[in-house]
C-alpha cells in the first residue's frame, strides 16, 4: 500500500457497523463495504457479520480464495491501527 493511509483504530472501525455505513477490515486494510454489501455472492447478511470489526480470519474462513484486494481497491478508508505486534 502507498501513499498516504489514514490511521483507522478499532474503535472507530466498530461505528461503522450499519448496511447504510458499512466499514470491514482485512488484511490490515479498512474497507467501505457499503455499496459491495447488495453484490456480494453470498448475501448481505453474510458479510453483515464482520462488519464494524477485523473480519480478517472469518474472511479467510469463508474464503481465503477471494481476491478481495481488487474487488474492493475502490473502497479502501485506510489502514487499520493495531496494538503492538497484533496484525494482520
Ligand atoms: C461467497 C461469506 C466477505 C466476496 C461467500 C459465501 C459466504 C460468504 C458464506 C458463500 C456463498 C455460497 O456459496 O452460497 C462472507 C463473510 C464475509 C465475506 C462471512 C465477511 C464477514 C467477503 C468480501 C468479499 C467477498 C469482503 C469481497 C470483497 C465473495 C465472493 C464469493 C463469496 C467473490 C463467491 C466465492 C466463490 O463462489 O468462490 N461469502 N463473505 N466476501 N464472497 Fe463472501
Amino acid at each position: 500500500t502507498g501513499g498516504v493511509m489514514l490511521n483507522i483504530t478499532p474503535e472507530e472501525l466498530a461505528q461503522h457497523n450499519k448496511e447504510t455505513d458499512a466499514w470491514m477490515a482485512i488484511g490490515g486494510i479498512v474497507y467501505n463495504v457499503t455499496e459491495y454489501l447488495s453484490f456480494h455472492p453470498g448475501g448481505e447478511e453474510e458479510l453483515m457479520r464482520g462488519v464494524g470489526t477485523d473480519a480478517t480470519k472469518l474472511f479467510n474462513t469463508v474464503h481465503s480464495w477471494v481476491n478481495y484486494q481488487s474487488l474492493l481497491k475502490s473502497c479502501i478508508v485506510g489502514r487499520l491501527k493495531t496494538i503492538g505486534n497484533s496484525t494482520i
